[in-house]
């Protein structure tokens, strides 16, 4: 670390997801035949329709800022889209900011709430980078572990045993990366219980909300009674849309709090880029057109992955229900999940990113990314199996 690099930021650690991405490239360099199940992406192109609204935008001199909340027609169309999916109004002029990703959008929120020494409510496993924004402003970031036997279901019990005095957001993801798990009804009900019992500010990251499978219906916790007012939905285009370089995304919230946010948004980026705002108005307007058949490849090779798993001696999986992550269970093998993360990248040439990534409680299992194409799948998953079976 820089001598001028402060405190706050020495202590955020690179992630285990880093470790593994770094070797999997190293070994990629070397011409070696790497199968990256690692990879948090869609592997599509973003679609046609979308890129060619950028394109022309971009042509017609549409290349300077736009408004910090962004795009007025943008704003509504988030707004026509939030009703018409989860019956939830959102004032487009003050409800809505238009941010660069989620994870800006989650940043500045984060930025604008809390305090040193607040703590933030997570259940895991989680998104790696839900750890470290509390830390770096001063505050904590607190997992509440989910357990297998109810399906990483929420459970009022496994919020309640994380809950402190200092709580003071809690961040929901469904669908989950890393299980894939959806929240159910049941789920999502025991977190806004919880939320309304400690009177806790709720992020709702929904950015995997359009890709569910066997016909899930993904339901956001802004529409669950009494939890509008206390939720703040972040969502983005980077996976449905095939999106992630563009680098934009949204928020929705109360209006005082997306206002008080404004001062961390303006200073974190100004606005988003005005290309992909274009690119965006396009991607909602089509919508449905644009993301069922990528979902529909996806839900296959979830199948395959899943059907591989199921049948594999030693393996095991609650079968994922959305996004494009498996969760790889496994006995003990005699060595950490590290450890045979980077055993597995070296002997079967598979990257796959080891639990612990996915929180300090979780001791085992793997993520598994299969936004990739069937044959890799196949050949990755054979060669995964195989080297269980020597271990
Ligand atoms: C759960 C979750 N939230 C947020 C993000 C960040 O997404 P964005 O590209 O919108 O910043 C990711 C990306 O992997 C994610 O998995």
């Amino acid at each position: 670390m820089h001598r001028f690099a402060s405190e706050s930021m020495q202590n955020i650690k690179p992630s285990e997801l880093d470790i593994i991405w770094a070797k999997a490239a190293e070994l990629t360099a070397q011409g070696k035949d790497i199968v990256n199940f690692g990879i948090g992406r869609p592997d599509f192109d973003t679609p046609a329709p979308i890129k060619e609204k950028a394109v022309q935008a971009m042509n017609k001199g549409e290349v300077h800022y736009t408004l910090p909340r962004g795009m007025e027609e943008l704003r509504q169309a988030i707004s026509d889209e939030l009703k018409q999916r989860h019956d939830v109004s959102y004032d487009p002029a003050s409800e809505i900011m238009v941010t660069v990703g989620c994870v800006e959008g989650i940043t500045c929120l984060l930025m604008t709430v809390l305090d040193p020494g607040d703590e933030v409510l997570v259940p895991s496993p989680m998104y790696p980078f839900y750890w470290g924004w509390a830390e770096f402003l001063g505050g904590r970031t607190v997992e509440a572990p989910l357990s297998r036997e109810n399906g990483y279901q929420i459970t009022e019990k496994a919020l309640e045993k994380a809950i402190t005095p200092k709580t003071k957001v809690m961040i929901i993801n469904t669908p989950c990366n890393p299980t894939g798990v959806c929240q159910e009804m049941g789920g999502l009900k025991a977190a806004a219980k919880v939320a309304q019992r400690h009177d806790l500010l709720v992020i709702s990251d929904e950015i995997y909300g359009r890709l569910t499978y066997d016909g899930v219906e993904h339901i956001s916790l802004t529409s669950l009674p009494g939890m509008k007012e206390r939720t703040v939905l972040t969502t983005s285009f980077s996976k449905a849309f095939a999106m992630d370089g563009w680098r934009v995304g949204y928020l929705a919230g109360p209006a005082e709090l997306v206002k008080d946010m404004d001062n961390a948004h303006l200073r974190a980026s100004t606005c988003a880029s005005v290309i992909s705002q274009y690119g965006a108005i396009e991607a909602l307007r089509l919508g449905e057109e644009l993301v069922a058949p990528m979902r529909e490849r996806l839900e296959k090779r979830r199948d395959l992955i899943f059907d591989m798993v199921d049948q594999a001696p030693g393996l095991s999986a609650v079968k994922p229900r959305g996004a494009f992550y498996l969760w790889l269970e496994y006995g003990d093998v005699g060595m950490s999940d590290m450890d045979l993360s980077l055993y597995l990248l070296e002997k079967a040439q598979v990257a796959g990113i080891s639990g612990s990534a996915f929180g300090a409680s979780v001791k085992r299992g793997m993520r598994l990314s299969y936004a990739t194409d069937r044959k890799t799948i196949e050949k990755g998953m054979k060669r995964l199996i195989a080297a269980f079976q020597n271990l």
